[in-house]
């Protein structure tokens, strides 16, 4: 299987999702692919923001990955496509060829003690209130994808 999560910018929420999934895939002795890429270029080749890095950390979370822009390849290589938002969505299904657009799902589809959470917000410009939130929402998604990968 092979999961890519994408977000807006690619420094933020997507990298996080990476790097939990690959813990939680790690701690249940599964193997996926997973990466992460952004809708815009803006900050490729960066690494995760560091106010993300820092609330990761404190939670047992190393976030190594490099932005990069979302690509073409990527809807016919990934197998699931996870955005983070309605934002994210809209954009995915413009960009995604027809026959890939049902790879496309969202975060919080896969929530369960967030089942009524409705996105993961973007925490760039909030506080770390934001940051925290996105990694209860993206733990609780993350351990959804993983019961949906032993089925
Ligand atoms: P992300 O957060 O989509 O979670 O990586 C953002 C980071 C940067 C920008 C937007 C969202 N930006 O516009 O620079």
């Amino acid at each position: 299987m092979r999961i890519l999560f994408i977000c807006l910018g690619n420094i933020c929420r997507s990298p996080l999702a990476e790097t939990i999934l690959n813990a939680k895939l790690a701690a249940a002795g599964l193997h996926a692919e997973v990466d992460s890429a952004g809708i815009i270029a803006y900050h490729a080749g960066e690494q995760a923001d560091p106010r993300m890095r820092a609330h990761a950390a404190r939670r047992g979370y190393n976030i190594t990955h490099r932005a990069r822009q979302i690509t073409q390849t990527d809807f016919f290589r990934f197998d699931l496509i996870i955005g983070m938002d309605a934002d994210n969505q809209r954009a995915l299904q413009q960009l995604a060829p027809a026959q890939t657009a049902h790879k496309i799902h969202t975060a919080v589809s896969y929530c369960d003690k967030f089942r009524h959470a409705d996105a993961v917000p973007d925490p760039y410009y909030g506080g770390d209130a934001g940051f925290e939130y996105a990694i209860d929402l993206l733990e609780d998604a993350c351990d959804g994808i993983i019961a949906t990968l032993r089925h």
